[in-house]
């Protein structure tokens, strides 16, 4: 058994990419630069939104945060959303999720000019995603798939379970572990017997969201596992995975952990994903 290191990966794919940014900025002037909207003080939304800025720091992407509070107005939040969109500067632009009630997120995320979105989660970009035409590839699912390729991770042929259908991960890890000529099963809340549809793959990715929910005999020997989940174990208060990892690390051959899995991939595709719209940026200004 193999502990996949995300931890390792993003802090490798960060260097490469503060190292591209220094060439880039040379070129054309000025740094990539991202702007991060969060909406109300939920405290983990709190907590991503500092990685998300510290990360960018570390790779000399220009960053600021923009906080407002839980009373702002959709229409306050689609106003700033559409001055950053005509901004030149601005070439990164991130709601972090999820928005207060009364806002309705659909609506944000349409609002967000498709090139700005680094999230890839703009209607337009999921439907590129779906055609397999040029996009921002959400980061989550784009980080998922590069922690099995660096570790020369096999898809092709291969069976995949994904736990888990939202927007964020579900869906588009599907698509992209198709793209790599994987044959997916998508089970969900309604799923008759997940246990023994997942004892079948080969590779397993749970993003359900119910702490250490994946235990050893949902597992086939050897088997992949990619644990997307972000809990509180309710016993000790720790932060931990959807995968119950000292049971299933003894089935598998490779695995992630929760922390130092695949949340820091997700970070570092974001960054990936801003230096690419800089660039695509700076093309459309004709830099
Ligand atoms: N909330 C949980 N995950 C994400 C993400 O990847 N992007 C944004 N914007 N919000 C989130």
């Amino acid at each position: 058994m193999e502990v996949i290191s995300g931890k390792e990966m993003a802090a490798a794919l960060k260097q490469q990419l503060a190292a591209d940014v220094v060439g880039y900025a040379e070129k054309y002037g000025r740094k990539p630069n991202l702007v991060v909207i969060l909406v109300g003080d939920d405290p983990g939304s709190v907590s991503y939104v500092t990685g998300k800025a510290k990360a960018a720091d570390e790779v000399g992407i220009d960053n600021s945060t923009i906080r407002l509070s839980e009373q702002t107005t959709e229409e306050e939040l689609l106003d700033l959303v559409r001055a950053l969109n005509v901004d030149t500067s601005v070439d990164g632009i991130l709601v972090q999720l999820p928005l207060p009630n009364g806002i309705n997120e659909e609506k944000v995320i349409e609002t967000i000019a498709k090139e700005k979105d680094v999230d890839g989660f703009h209607p337009m970009n999921v439907a590129a995603l779906w055609q397999k035409r040029p996009c921002v590839l959400p980061c989550t699912p784009k980080g998922i798939i590069r922690l099995m390729k660096n570790m020369g991770i096999e898809m092709a042929g291969k069976r995949a379970v994904v736990i888990g259908r939202s927007n964020i991960v579900g869906l588009p890890v599907t698509k992209l572990l198709m793209d790599e000529n994987a044959t997916v099963t998508v089970c969900h809340s309604r799923t008759k017997d997940i246990a023994k549809i997942c004892s079948e793959a080969d590779i397993l990715v749970p993003a359900l969201g119910r702490p250490k929910f994946v235990k050893a005999e949902m597992v086939k020997e050897g088997a992949v596992v990619i644990d997307v989940g972000v809990n509180r174990d309710p016993e000790t208060g720790k932060l931990c995975g959807d995968v119950d990892f000292d049971d299933v690390a003894t089935k598998a051959s490779y695995i992630t952990k929760v922390p130092g899995g695949v949340g820091p991939m997700t970070i570092a595709c974001l960054m990936e994903n801003t230096v690419e719209c800089y660039l695509h940026n700076m093309k459309a200004q004709g830099k």
